[in-house]
């Protein structure tokens, strides 16, 4: 897999997405309670744009009239027929087994850490002020 800049973090603001073209793919990227996810920009039911997506906690009940709210905002409601998927690995709530949503590794390091590449240029003193989002695809 190779490793892709797609945006600063400040970029995508919390509860936010940003749409990126990475390798030919349409891939979007959440920001959920300080972390970042990348899915494949397209449900797998009839390929709906999940950046339209509501954001939204996976709710439970364990008893008959009593409803407990977790992982807020880590829950992605299609916005045209409201199939539901993991966020963190794009699991569909109702078939994890059978439906997904492809998932990429993300990550966020300091622009300072980023790898070097293989080319040499004049340089300038840079001061680094924001970290970035990695997508590996
Ligand atoms: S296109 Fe996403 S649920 Fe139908």
């Amino acid at each position: 897999m190779a490793r892709h800049i797609v945006a600063s973090t400040s970029e995508i603001p919390p509860g936010g997405n940003k749409v990126v073209d990475v390798a030919g793919r349409d891939i979007v990227v959440f920001h959920v309670n300080g972390e970042f996810f990348a899915l494949l920009n397209r449900c797998p039911h009839e390929g709906a744009p999940l950046e339209k997506a509501a954001c939204v906690a996976r709710l439970t009940s364990p008893e008959p009239g009593v409803y407990e709210r977790s992982r807020v905002g880590e829950m992605l409601r299609c916005p045209w027929h409201g199939w539901e998927f993991d966020m963190r690995n794009g699991q569909s709530w109702f078939d994890p087994k059978r439906v997904k949503i492809r998932s990429y590794p993300v990550a966020v390091e300091r622009g300072d850490e980023l790898e070097k590449g293989p080319y040499v240029a004049e340089t300038f003193p840079v001061h680094v002020e924001d970290s970035y989002v990695i997508v590996e695809v």
